[in-house]
């Protein structure tokens, strides 16, 4: 499926986003190990948190949907039961990697596999960690999917520091963790999404965590039971960028993108834009398990920047929006240590700077960064044409590609196409309706 997209106008309005995706799995993960019922409201149904509530329906637990809440009666933190097959978790690395730290906690052997896609990407970043703690994962050769997880009799703690700046690593060896004879310790010299963290801390889980100015340390010891609890899901700040960058680039834009998760952990895209001048306003802060708020944006006149290397952990999965951001801004923008972007759904820092360069943006690109430079046209004066050319641009199935470039082209001379892009259903469900309500022209072909 491609998406066919008119450049277009301002943006003007509110808008209210579907649920956060790392969040939504997390909710499923906790509540599956409860021993009671949860209830979930504001679950984002997403082809990759549904992946994950179908693994779990499969691992026997009675997951329903009653009114705008999800029903999870949880089965204990043993009392999963083995699968009738192998579990497919489709496009969804998030849903893999946690998911295997529970899988390997349970009395019964299992596999667990995923699309083309994902069984291109690394998973001896958790098979390693997890032999260490005793484990039995066993991925394939060069250490891609399908994962074969048999059952263990002894578990031990780890004491671990995080190679990779991974919330998926991370939060695959917390829920192992809980499986272990005592007390482990992970600790990240770089900040990851904190989610899991607030989500254990959410469902009573016993977890300790200490920061210094050069590491964050986090304790977790097994409990003997979790208690089930009653949560509401905010918006994800990850579809929000994508608005945001949409009104930050169009002229005569301003919106209101109401409820937002903004856990500091994840909004580096905000701190970004607001360097490069963009007028990004947090509003109406609400602190609960997770920080919500309102975001106001307008069009802006943006310059390139040096991005901060410790933002980078923080804006991970907003990377593709920021390129955008950067090649119409003024100026070059340098971005360095982002060598992760080459093994997420796609070769990011590839597939994105080659949707730039038939933009008709000037870049260079590196094994870990890229320079971009800008076509100084982030507002432009009613006289000058729009900056980018129109483009065909194949997205490869990322998501994240498929809707950046989708919003860049916005600011294109003419009709762009944007191919492959069936797989923002993973994240965004309803990513075009959302468009068409802010009055967008992308359709899909
Ligand atoms: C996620 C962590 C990030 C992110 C992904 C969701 C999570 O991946 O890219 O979309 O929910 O923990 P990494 O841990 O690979 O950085």
């Amino acid at each position: 499926m491609d998406f066919v997209v008119e450049p277009s106008g301002g943006l003007n309005g509110e808008i209210i986003l579907p649920g956060d995706k790392s969040i939504s799995h997390r909710a499923i993960m906790c509540a599956s190990l409860a021993s009671g019922t949860s209830k979930i409201k504001g679950f984002l149904e997403s082809e990759d948190c549904l992946a994950t509530m179908r693994s779990f329906q499969e691992l026997g637990v009675d997951i329903t949907k009653e009114g705008n809440y999800l029903k999870i009666e949880g089965k204990g933190l043993y009392g999963l039961s083995k699968p009738k097959g192998i579990l497919d978790v489709g496009n969804s690395g998030t849903s893999m990697r946690i998911a295997t730290g529970i899988l390997a906690g349970q009395k019964f052997d299992s596999i667990i596999t995923g699309d083309e896609s994902l069984l291109k990407r690394p998973m001896s970043r958790i098979t390693e960690p997890l032999k260490e703690m005793g484990f039995s994962v066993i991925a394939q050769k060069g250490g891609t999917p399908p994962l074969k997880i048999s059952k263990v009799n002894q578990v031990y703690p780890i004491n671990y520091e995080l190679p990779i700046a991974s919330a998926q690593v991370k939060s695959c060896l917390m829920f192992a963790a809980l499986y272990a004879s005592e007390t482990s310790v992970i600790k990240e010299s770089k900040v990851t999404r904190d989610h899991t963290e607030r989500m254990f801390k959410k469902f009573g889980i016993p977890i300790e965590i200490k920061k210094s100015n050069f590491n964050k340390t986090i304790s977790v010891s097994p409990p003997t039971e979790i208690r089930p609890t009653n949560l509401e899901i905010c918006s994800d700040f990850s579809s929000a960028a994508f608005f945001i960058l949409a009104a930050i680039i169009t002229p005569n834009s301003h919106l209101l993108i109401k409820k937002v998760g903004v856990n500091k952990t994840r909004i580096g895209f905000l701190t970004a834009l607001k360097e490069m001048g963009g007028y990004v306003i947090i509003k109406n802060l609400s602190e609960g398990y997770e920080p919500t708020a309102d975001i106001e944006v307008k069009s802006s006149k943006l310059n390139g920047i040096t991005l901060d290397p410790k933002l980078v952990p923080n804006i991970n999965d907003e990377m593709p929006a920021l390129f955008i951001a950067a090649a119409l801004a003024e100026g070059t923008t340098q971005i360095r240590g982002v060598q992760e972007l080459r093994v997420k759904e796609s070769d990011r820092l590839e597939v994105m700077s080659k949707s730039l360069g038939l933009f008709g943006v000037p870049y260079i690109i590196s094994e870990d960064g890229i320079d971009i430079t800008g076509l100084n046209q982030s507002l432009p004066d009613s006289n000058t044409k729009e900056p980018f050319n129109e483009a065909e641009i194949d997205s490869f199935g990322d998501h994240r590609i498929a809707m950046a470039s989708a919003i860049g082209a916005l600011r294109s001379r003419g009709q762009c196409r944007i191919k492959n892009c069936e797989n923002v259903t993973t994240s965004f469900p309803t990513f075009l309706e959302v468009a068409d309500e802010l009055g967008l022209n992308i359709t899909t072909d």
